[in-house]
């Protein structure tokens, strides 16, 4: 069908034309920002998710719904290998600039950018020009970011307050904050919801977040609430895909449609793939089974070309090997074991690949000693990639690569 009007959006973060099955995410969301500028006590949230079920683009909607009800918005992507205080402190400053601009709030303001300028000097970031109160003391300048951070929150919490505002940070790809900064927000988040100052954070990311930030502080797991964002259900799964032909005023067969549900089993990323090569493979309305057959083997090229790739790339051989053990052992998630036992290995000896692996989020530990790969159906792309692999073989590779 017409290729100008196939509404389908696979990419990343891409807005999808219909975001289905998210509601009550959205609306605790939605509640928590309207506690938060009633000054209640509120959570902050994580949304916790494989790749491709959809992270971004909630955190995309809650911004936007925070910036339409009046919410200073900072809105961040930790980038792997990037400290916190980089990007952070140049996005507090655009927050500062229009809190200066309250009359109300002039002194507080004033005094945050004063927390700012001695930040990131201690950080040695760059927050470009303070051009407001040259004369305002420099806080928050200590060197230790466990103090330092809380210190500049609170301080550009406190000016939201006189200011009769509320911020709100967001930030995606939380799996990759050093522990420092990890905990340091923890201990700032902490330190707000004690003061209730109107800030609230919203994070996304691996599922290895909750862990990693009851690790960094044990009331972390009480400071937030963690979303689970998963699969679609298959009602709204159907929907995802049919409500977009329909705005276009074209039709799909029911059975085409539950193909679609069962193939993708209801992923986000998957569904768009497979949705839009349906559309293309479709000669005319309605689209039927037979599209979708073609439509499967196009869109699963597509996602091995993009999604999968991109990942697989940033592997080494070993890592290489390691995963596509896990794969020969299907889905997962497996015990450490068995996979060790695959590659012809002791657990103690690929455990530094496996904790480099979970690094680059490429896995994740659902229990202790259990491994899942953070991708939703790396197990098929990786026999794919690497089809004649074999223990032996494997195990040989990896030894020698060694
Ligand atoms: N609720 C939804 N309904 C339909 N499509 C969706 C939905 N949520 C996301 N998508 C689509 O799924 C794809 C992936 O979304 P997104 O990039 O937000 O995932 P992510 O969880 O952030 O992935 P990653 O972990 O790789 O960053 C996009 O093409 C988006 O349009
Ligand atoms: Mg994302």
């Amino acid at each position: 069908m017409d290729p100008l009007r196939n509404p389908f959006s696979p990419g990343a973060g891409a807005p999808p034309p219909e975001l289905a099955g998210r509601d009550e995410i959205i609306q605790a969301a939605r509640i928590a920002l309207a506690r938060v500028r009633l000054g209640r006590p509120e959570k902050s949230q994580m949304l916790l998710g494989l790749r491709g079920v959809g992270k971004t683009v909630l955190l995309n909607k809650i911004s936007t719904i925070a910036e339409e009800t009046g919410y200073l918005i900072a809105q961040m992507e930790a980038p792997e290998g990037q400290r916190l205080a980089e990007y952070l402190a140049p996005a507090l400053k655009k927050v500062l600039v229009r809190l200066s601009k309250v009359e109300k709030a002039k002194e507080y303001a004033t005094r945050a950018m004063g927390a700012l300028r001695g930040f990131a000097s201690a950080f040695k970031v760059s927050v470009g020009e303070i051009e407001l109160g040259v004369t305002e003391a420099q806080t928050a300048d200590s060197g230790n970011l466990e103090i330092d951070l809380p210190d500049l929150l609170l301080a550009v919490g406190s000016a939201a307050k006189a200011a009769e505002m509320s911020v709100a940070l967001f930030l995606d790809e939380v799996q990759y904050l050093a522990e420092e900064d990890l905990r340091s927000l923890i201990v700032a988040f902490h330190r707000i919801s004690q003061k209730g100052l109107p800030v609230i954070l919203f994070g996304a990311g691996l599922p290895q977040v909750a862990a990693l930030a009851g690790e960094a502080k044990s009331y972390a797991e009480r400071l937030f609430d963690y979303p689970e964002v998963g699969p679609l259900q298959p009602d709204a799964a159907a929907i995802a895909v049919r409500e977009p032909i329909h705005d276009e005023h074209q039709e799909i067969e029911d059975q085409a449609l539950q193909h679609i549900v069962e193939l993708t089993q209801g992923y986000p990323y998957f569904l768009q793939e497979w949705g839009k090569h349906a559309w293309h493979a479709a000669a005319k309305s309605p689209i039927a089974k037979a599209d979708v057959d073609i439509a499967s083997r196009s869109a699963t090229e597509a996602l091995d070309k993009n999604f999968f790739r991109v990942r697989f790339d940033r592997l080494t051989p070993r890592e290489q090997d390691y995963l596509r053990a896990m794969a020969e052992l299907g889905p997962g998630p497996h015990r450490s074991g068995a996979i060790a036992e695959m590659l012809q290995a002791t657990v103690e000896s690929v455990g530094p690949l496996r904790s480099g692996l979970i690094r680059k989020g490429m896995i994740w530990s659902p229990a202790h000693g259990d491994t899942a790969f953070t991708v939703p159906m790396f197990d098929e792309f990786m026999k794919r990639a690497i089809p004649s692999w074999e223990r032996t073989a494997g195990a040989k590779r990896s030894r020698r690569r060694r």
